[in-house]
């Protein structure tokens, strides 16, 4: 350094007119350079905060991405170059000395927003990628998440606690992750799937309210907003009912909202599961449109239509739908019957008010009536019909509103759900047992309860859960339930779930063990920090918004996990090396 001011001054992106006169000294890296003449060029400069243009004179080497020192005095653009699309675009720096700091390749691709970049070239490379605008916003967005989480829970009383990430398995549902033991060859551990056997017992120890922002592994097919490892906010508490878990769940998020949006939360809008699925045909709904499935099961009562002959049928109106080409009607069709429909009826609503169907002339005047008056279909609009057992229709119509209406990620505001009464089994397998809906702790509800002991098992589905679940924008953005902590309704609930006793004491028996020395009653919540961020972030895919995320397929293209240890590193651990499967 030549000059007395230290390192950095100022940051680049926060220079405005109220400090031209002054001079500073800004680092960062160059982000674009173009050359005025032989011996003046202008430099991006940029750091974390944003870009400054430098007016520097004289032959200097510098290239994309080397990191600099420049000191320079502020000074307002010459009229006509001012640039309002960028925050310093009145000022510049000018007289600048320009210090090197450290030379760069070329970068492996453009930092530009404009420029679109493979994500296996910007995972490979995510130190590069991480200086972009958008990486720089995302995780600042995710640490101020985190830090109003942390201050909400510990505002009201909870009481942050690690608990292990070697563990025996967790009940969540999804595949474990394991590691191997070296000490005791041949056993495992497992990665925690969640904290939830551990945060219940810490309920036992007396814990009262806990939380922790934890990390979760689970090994299972990942999609837009699945990772391998991500983090919840999980949190459970005694002596609680359903309602004061649903309220301080709404604190922390709220918190989290006003933090990145300025913007109060408000009472979260309520949805039993029964009328989430009823009207969108989904548990998660996304409340950001309308296109609610329409009930016309008593329309086609009486129906002669062999393919209407059926427990359910409901219709979703696609409004200016009668456009659609016939290819993307097949096309749907196509879609629907992947989802588990036997076809699907679509009619177009045209100008004579006529129904344009194939099937139309199946159908009588009265039903057609009935159809257009219960739909409210008018003139250019679309009928799209299913018929079948409830849950078929609703989950298949539920896509299709989806596929048809949903919004952009970053349109229709945030619109958070709470959906709650989920049943407590989602199906009847094989054997007539019934599967649990959420994990086999949960507490059935209390108006329920003597269903359990029905000799019919279809009776076990009407079972209502004391299991309540947070929706924003259609995606499920966390879980929870009242806890059993009875051992005898424990009891009652796992010879239900075809589970032994044995087989209950092998996988769970440190819990129920620990329950019969005074388990009060409890209830939590997790909900996932990934999710929430992304949708904050108004990103599609929660990887925009973790630093160093796994591909699609698991990978990370920039570590190159998963790899190979040493044949060393597998003795020791007792392990040997099947050939890999080749299906
Ligand atoms: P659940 O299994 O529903 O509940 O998980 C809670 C929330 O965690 C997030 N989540 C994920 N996020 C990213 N990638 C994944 N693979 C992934 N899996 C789950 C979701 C989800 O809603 N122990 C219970 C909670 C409880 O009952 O207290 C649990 O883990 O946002
Ligand atoms: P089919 O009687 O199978 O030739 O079907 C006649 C029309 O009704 C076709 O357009 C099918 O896609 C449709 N269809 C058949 N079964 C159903 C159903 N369960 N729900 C809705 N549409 C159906």
């Amino acid at each position: 350094m030549t000059d007395s001011l230290p390192m950095r001054t100022d940051h680049c992106g926060t220079l405005r007119a109220s400090d031209i006169g002054r001079r500073v000294s800004v680092c960062g890296w160059v982000a674009r350079r173009r050359e005025h003449g032989e011996h003046l060029a202008f430099i991006d400069l940029r750091d974390h905060t944003g870009l400054i243009q430098c007016v520097v004179d004289g032959a200097h080497d510098l290239r994309s991405e080397y990191v600099v020192r420049i000191t320079g005095e502020v000074r307002s653009r010459p009229e006509g170059t001012r640039n309002d699309n960028l925050a310093t675009g009145e000022v510049e720096l000018g007289e600048c000395e320009v210090e090197i700091l450290n030379s760069a390749e070329p970068p492996p691709f453009q930092l530009d927003e404009r420029v679109e970049v493979d994500e296996m070239v910007r995972l490979a490379h995510r130190y590069v990628d991480l200086r972009t605008d958008r990486m720089q916003r995302n995780l600042r967005v995710r640490a101020k998440v985190n830090g109003s989480l942390r201050r909400a829970m510990d505002d009201q009383g909870f009481v942050e606690i690690e608990t292990p990430m070697l563990i025996a398995s967790t009940p969540e549902g999804a595949r474990d992750f394991v590691v191997p033991s070296r000490l005791s060859p041949g056993s495992f551990y497992a990665l925690p799937q969640s904290p939830q056997l551990f945060k219940q017992l810490c309920m036992v120890g007396g814990i009262d309210r806990y939380y922790q922002i934890a990390r979760c592994l689970r090994d299972e097919d990942l999609r837009a907003d699945r990772q391998f490892e991500f983090m919840q906010l999980d949190a459970e508490a005694s002596f609680v009912s359903q309602e004061e878990v649903l309220s301080f769940i709404s604190v922390a998020v709220a918190a989290a909202v006003r933090e990145v949006t300025g913007e109060e939360l408000g009472d979260v809008p309520r949805m039993t599961w029964h009328e989430a699925r009823e009207r969108f045909g989904s548990d998660k709904p996304d409340t950001r449109f309308g296109m609610e499935l329409i009930e016309l099961t008593p329309v086609f009562a009486a129906t002669e239509f062999n393919a209407f002959k059926a427990s359910c049928i409901k219709g979703l109106r696609v409004e200016g739908g009668a456009e659609f080409t016939r290819s993307r009607l097949d096309d749907l069709t196509d879609r629907a019957k992947r989802w588990g429909a036997k076809g699907l009826v679509w009619m177009r609503v045209r100008a004579d008010g006529e129904l344009d169907s194939p099937v139309a002339k199946f159908l009588s005047a009265d039903e057609i009536a009935g159809l257009v008056v219960t739909t409210g279909a008018v003139e250019g609009d679309l009928l799209l019909i299913v018929a079948d057992e409830r849950p078929a229709v609703c989950h298949v119509l539920g896509l299709l509103r989806l596929e048809l209406g949903r919004p952009p990620v970053t349109e229709g505001g945030l619109q958070f759900l709470w959906v709650v009464d989920f049943p407590l089994f989602e199906a009847l397998d094989d054997d007539n047992n019934p599967i649990p809906a959420h994990h086999p702790f949960t507490m059935p509800h209390a108006d329920d309860v003597h269903l359990l002991d029905s000799a019919d098992p279809q009776d076990f589905l009407k079972v209502r859960s004391q299991a309540y679940d947070l929706v924003l924008n259609g995606w499920e953005l966390g879980s929870g339930s009242v806890r059993i902590h009875r051992g005898d309704i424990q009891k009652r609930m796992f010879s239900l779930l075809g589970i032994t006793d044995d087989e209950a004491q092998e996988k769970f028996g440190f819990l129920l063990d620990a329950f019969r020395f005074g388990a009060p009653p409890h209830a939590g919540f997790a909900f996932g920090i990934d999710r929430l961020v992304a949708l904050l972030a108004g990103e599609e895919n929660i990887r925009e918004v973790i630093a160093f995320p796994k591909t699609q397929s698991g990978h990370d293209p920039l570590t190159h996990a998963p790899s190979t240890i040493d044949p060393a590193q597998l003795e020791e651990l007792g392990l040997r090396l099947l050939p890999v499967r080749k299906d």
